[in-house]
């Protein structure tokens, strides 16, 4: 049963939100970098102030930063979902000093979708419960669902910075699918599925 995971996938292929659903179901640790770095920002610490404009911009914040970030909150977890790490060869190269992971499962998404996904999610302020207004609206316009919290959009979510997310990612991130390839680790999952059979996709891979 493979407990150190990692997700891999362009932005908007649902790894939030089968991060999400896996962490709760199996009892793991769900590490998503982009919460991590958006609480930096929201707390106006000296990460986030550092961070904010290469988020605003769709662009990636310099690996070492990323590296000190993550460092510690690796070293006691025995199980754990990584959602947003590694992002590059050089955080891919740095995680496997730090520990071995089990399975890097790539979400796919053609960059079209990514682009109709991303324009429509909406993020709840108060817990992080991930709706999209096309596919899974709150039921109450503006409220969450699960806590009543109010539902806001993503800064990096407007159209020019979704665009150059997936340029970025491209670029910098889609080569960590041939780096996992190369050790045997990579499994591709279907994104563009309902959430439901995309989850059950990655249980079967997870021999759950
Ligand atoms: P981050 O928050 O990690 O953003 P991302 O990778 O671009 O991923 P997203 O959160 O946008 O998408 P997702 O795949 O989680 O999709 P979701 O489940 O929400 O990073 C943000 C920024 O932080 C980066 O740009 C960078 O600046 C910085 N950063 C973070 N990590 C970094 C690192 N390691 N190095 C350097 N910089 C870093 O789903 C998307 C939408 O689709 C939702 O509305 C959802 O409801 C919907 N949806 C999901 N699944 C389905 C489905 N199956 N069918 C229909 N709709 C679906």
């Amino acid at each position: 049963m493979f407990k150190r995971i990692v997700l891999l996938g362009p932005p908007g292929a649902g790894k939030g939100t089968q991060a999400k659903l896996l962490a709760a179901k199996n009892g793991l640790a769900h590490l998503s970098t982009g919460d991590i770095l958006r609480d930096e920002v929201a707390r106006d610490t000296e990460l986030g102030r550092k961070a904010k404009g290469y988020m605003n911009r769709g662009d990636l914040v310099p690996d070492g930063l990323i590296i000190d970030m993550i460092k510690g909150r690796l070293a006691e977890k025995s199980g754990f979902i990584l959602d947003g790490f590694p992002r590059t060869v050089t955080q891919a190269e740095a995680l496997e000093k730090i520990l071995s992971i089990d399975v890097a499962i790539n979400i796919t998404l053609s960059r079209e979708e990514v682009i109709s996904r991303l324009s429509s999610r909406r993020v709840c302020r108060k817990c992080g419960k991930i709706y999209n207004l096309l596919y899974n609206p709150p039921k109450n316009e503006g409220v969450c669902d699960a806590c009543g919290g109010e539902i806001f959009q993503r800064d990096d979510d407007k159209r020019e910075v979704i665009e150059n997310r997936y340029d970025v990612y491209m670029e910098a991130t889609a080569p960590l699918i041939d780096f996992y390839e190369e050790r045997g680790l990579l499994k591709d999952v279907d994104g563009s599925q309902p959430t439901e059979k995309v989850s059950e996709d990655i249980l079967a891979v997870l021999g759950r």
